[in-house]
């Protein structure tokens, strides 16, 4: 800057001379600057005096005013100038330098080809998360403790279990259960409501919580609830004439339209292969799982195509045994809260 008369930067200060080659040079060039200054687009001489000043200190902390230098560059009448960056900006600037390696030090920062480096903290997202649960398992085991050593029966009269399990159990099921019984727990086809006090196996919190523990018809549970409908028409038991009097007789159980000469002789077929596991009246029986074919529950389906087809094919509904899966409290916490869903014995 040949403009300036910054002791700091003016080739004139002796201070600042690299060399007399290096001057000369530089004298040169500033000289044949001076003789045909560059112009800008407007015609204008580039590097002009800016008229711009402020105050300096130098090293021996004297203040003076100095001509704040043009950078050359112009656009539209607005100019450039060259002043150092804010010191306040600058600082920040180095601190986030320093913050960042600290960083790259202290934590996991540097993708590699497998994971990242890991930092010396050994902070990781998964210690994190496995701490988490340990301290929430640690907070919920004196209550836990509590729910296995309380009778079934005695779940709902105490507040804290009451309240424990309703919270929990929920969870539980909308974790585990939820899937194949939906999120309201009112089932679908081949999935029953667990809402209504209809129950295959039993709608007491003892029967609810046999049936969580051991599952049904899983055959890696030994104590599993078990039955097994003929598959009447694929063993041929009945041909398809007798299945369908039967498949009339079922519908006429439950008040649907049905053929009334088929049902008479569906009677029969029914009291000969029925009766056994769906009682006389058609109400089923719950030590084998039996449903009850008088209501307007339907665990498949109350249309004659899906009755057909049950009495042909045989259904074989199978429910995961939890025991093994879930924690003995748990099983208590999401059986209790099936229990109170409203179909509870
Ligand atoms: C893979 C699907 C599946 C999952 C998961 C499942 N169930 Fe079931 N559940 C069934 C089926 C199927 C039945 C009916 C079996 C039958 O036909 O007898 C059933 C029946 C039941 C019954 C008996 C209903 C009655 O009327 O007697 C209860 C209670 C029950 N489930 C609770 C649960 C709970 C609690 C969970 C979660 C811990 C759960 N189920 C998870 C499929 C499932
Ligand atoms: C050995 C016992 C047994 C016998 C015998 C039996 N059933 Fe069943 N039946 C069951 C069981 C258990 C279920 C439920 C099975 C399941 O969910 O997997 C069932 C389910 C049904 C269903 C489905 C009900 C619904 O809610 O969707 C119909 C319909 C039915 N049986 C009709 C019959 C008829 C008709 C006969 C005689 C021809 C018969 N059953 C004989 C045990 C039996």
């Amino acid at each position: 800057m040949a403009d300036t008369d910054d002791e700091h930067t003016s080739p004139r200060n002796p201070d600042n001379r690299i060399g007399l080659e290096r001057q000369a040079a530089d004298k040169a060039h500033e000289a044949q600057i001076a003789a045909n200054p560059p112009e800008g687009p407007d015609g204008q001489p580039l590097h002009k005096p800016s008229g711009m000043t402020r105050v300096v200190r130098d090293r021996k902390g004297v203040r003076k005013v100095v001509e704040v230098p043009s950078t050359g560059h112009s656009w539209d009448g607005i100019e450039e100038y060259d002043n150092p960056l804010p010191r306040w900006w600058l600082w920040s600037f180095y601190a986030t330098i320093v913050w960042g390696v600290g960083y790259l030090i202290a934590y996991p920062a540097i993708p590699l080809i497998h994971g990242a480096t890991q930092g010396v903290l050994g902070e990781t997202m998964r210690s994190n998360v496995a701490a988490e649960i340990q301290r929430f398992n640690e907070a919920n085991a004196p209550i836990q403790a509590k729910l296995v050593e309380t009778p079934l029966d005695g779940i709902a009269a105490d507040p804290d279990l009451a309240n424990y399990t309703a919270n929990a159990g929920s969870a539980i099921f909308r974790t585990w259960c939820a899937q194949c019984h939906g999120s309201g727990a009112g089932g679908a086809t081949g999935y029953p409501s667990l809402l209504d006090n209809d129950w295959l196996w039993g709608g007491t919190l003892d029967d609810v919580y046999t049936t969580v523990q051991h599952g049904i018809r899983d055959p890696k549970d030994g104590d599993t609830r078990y039955s097994e409908m003929p598959r009447f028409g694929t063993d041929q038991m009945l041909d398809d004439a007798q299945i369908g009097q039967v498949v009339n007789y079922v519908l006429s159980l439950s008040e649907q339209p049905h053929d009334a000469a088929a049902a008479a002789e569906g009677a029969t077929v029914y009291a000969d292969n029925c009766v056994s596991c769906h009682a006389e009246d058609g109400t089923g029986d719950r030590a084998q799982g039996a449903p009850n074919l008088t209501d307007a529950v339907w665990l498949y389906g109350s249309d004659p195509a899906t009755i057909t087809r049950i009495v042909h094919d045989g259904p074989f509904g199978v429910m995961p045994a939890w025991s093994g899966r879930l924690s003995e409290a748990e099983i208590r916490a999401v059986a209790s809260y099936v229990h109170s869903l409203g179909g509870g014995e």
